[in-house]
């Protein structure tokens, strides 16, 4: 698994995923950061992230779009309270996936629109998100099994 973080803005967020990523055996996260947070808030994020921003590789792209239409493997969109989404407990990961993690307003439709799988960690009580980071947890989860 590789993964795309879209427009995250939330320093901790970023570090605690960078963390797990780590943890996972994840290699390489790509950041689509237009505000620029990973160079503003980088000291943040290297302390949330307790020093495992050293272990893996942060690519930042600027034109997703084109990023996405060139991934070779298949591009996974992590979507909150979608019926027609795959729920995560039915979906089989392949090693080469890329998953494409959204902010608090989740993912634009034209980056959903470029992705072959919607993927949906289903939730009780009436919510239908969770917060980034923990959604990002489960997923890399799922994906070490
Ligand atoms: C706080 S959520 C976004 C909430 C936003 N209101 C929405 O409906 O998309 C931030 C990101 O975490 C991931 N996420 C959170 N909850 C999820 C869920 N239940 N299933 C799949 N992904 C989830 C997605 O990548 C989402 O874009």
């Amino acid at each position: 698994m590789e993964a795309l973080l879209y427009q995250v803005n939330h320093s901790a967020n970023i570090g605690m995923i960078i963390r797990t990523a780590v943890g996972f055996n994840i290699s390489k996260l790509y950041f689509y950061d237009p505000k620029e947070i990973l160079i503003k808030k980088q000291k943040q994020i290297r302390n949330v992230s307790q020093g495992t921003i050293d272990k893996i590789e942060i690519i930042t792209i600027t034109k997703p779009n084109n990023f996405l239409e060139k991934y070779k493997g298949r591009k996974i969109a992590t979507i909150c309270g979608d019926s027609k989404a795959i729920e995560l407990k039915q979906f089989t990961p392949n090693k080469t996936d890329l998953v494409i993690f959204g902010n608090e307003r989740g993912l634009p439709k034209e980056i959903i629109k470029l992705c072959e799988t919607k993927i949906n960690i289903s939730l009780v009580n009436e919510l239908n998100s969770l917060n980034l980071a923990c959604a990002f947890s489960i997923i890399a989860y799922k994906y070490s099994n």
